[in-house]
């Protein structure tokens, strides 16, 4: 019996294996639940007196060469899968990619888009470098029409017809100049505007038109359209008022705002203490602007709206400086949700 046990630490000593997989059926032979250390341990009891130290002894010991052994080889054996390209091992796990973030104006913007899609609207863009007929003119804003003060315009010294677009509505002429009723069309865009840069207003931010022409299209359908829009957007219990206001390619034009309510004591700044806060501009298309584009009046009509998108970001994400947005700060995009 003794010879047993020294031929199997022998055994042990002697044992190389070129796989983690033999070391493993080498471990279970010895050192498993069933293996012959336990075996052993178990015929101790019918060991004659005098050799129980003796085998004690040789038990431990084939029991600690084995442990070494298993511990031996699976370190070899893993350090050389790591250091030779053949040791590659396909099943490990692979390095995931960084993704990076969605901008959060970007984010904004395309779920504006998606609750438009929903009823019916396509999607349409327009140059930022536009002329002075799509920004103004055709808007019915005539060249000395006091209305053009409203907006601080860039011009393109390059020629004098030129200018950086003031908004979006611009890309409604391109539209309709392509397009006849009925139409029902968003479109998002970066507008510039000769403004001084404050936490709240930069010279250039983005805007998402929206334009709905077509037969007995009336102020209700507006309504409902930015009710719907604004609960797809801030929630189901949204409330909105219109309060009049004037803009020359509307009429009657509102100027639309949500109750964002008074619960904190940045509710009572950025809603001035009302707890109503202006989110858009809208109206009913003027007729002469359909007229401009050769859709006749008396026939059709429609309404228009128009959002800034930074200013919904800021609102959602509890933004408090505009600048935050077009600074590139990594530690500040990262924030917001991942690209996939
Ligand atoms: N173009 C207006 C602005 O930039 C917004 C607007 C769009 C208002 C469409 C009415 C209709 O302020």
């Amino acid at each position: 019996m003794l010879e047993n046990i020294e031929k199997y630490i022998e055994e042990v000593r002697q044992f190389e294996a070129a796989h983690l997989d033999e070391v493993e059926q080498f471990r279970i032979r010895f050192a498993g639940r069933k293996g012959l250390i336990n075996k052993l341990f178990d015929e101790f009891k019918q060991v004659p007196k005098e050799e129980k130290p003796r085998y004690g002894q040789l038990l431990n010991t084939l029991k600690k060469v084995v442990a070494e052994k298993v511990e031996d080889l699976k370190s070899k054996l893993q350090n050389q899968a790591a250091a030779t390209p053949s040791g590659f091992d396909p099943t490990r796990p692979g390095y995931p990619y960084r993704l990076g973030s969605r901008h959060p104006v970007s984010l904004v913007r395309n779920r504006i888009i998606d609750i438009f899609r929903r009823i019916g609207f396509n999607v349409s863009y327009g140059p930022e470098i536009e002329d002075d007929w799509h920004n103004f003119t055709a808007l019915n804003l005539p060249e000395y029409h006091p209305a053009r003060d409203m907006q601080d315009t860039f011009f393109v010294e390059l020629h004098p017809d030129w200018l950086l677009r003031t908004h979006t509505s611009s890309v409604q002429i391109r539209y309709m100049e392509q397009n006849r009723p009925p139409i029902r069309t968003v479109s998002p865009g970066r507008v510039y505007r000769n403004e001084d840069i404050s936490a709240r207003s930069h010279l250039m931010f983005h805007q998402v038109e929206g334009l709905y022409v077509d037969t007995d299209v009336s102020f209700a359908d507006l309504k409902q359209t930015l009710l719907y829009f604004t609960r797809e957007m801030f929630g189901e219990n949204s409330r909105i008022r219109l309060r009049p206001s004037y803009f020359p390619f509307t009429e009657p034009s509102a100027e639309v705002d949500i109750y964002w309510g008074l619960k904190t004591e940045t509710d009572y700044r950025i809603t001035k203490g009302t707890g109503w806060l202006e989110i858009m501009g809208a109206g009913m298309v003027d007729p002469n602007v359909l007229a401009n584009m050769n859709i006749d009046p008396e026939k059709y009509s429609g309404f228009a709206f128009g959002m800034g998108i930074e200013r919904i970001a800021m609102l959602l994400y509890q933004i408090p400086d505009i600048r935050l947005l077009f600074e590139n700060d990594l530690g500040f995009l990262k924030q917001f949700k991942s690209v996939l």
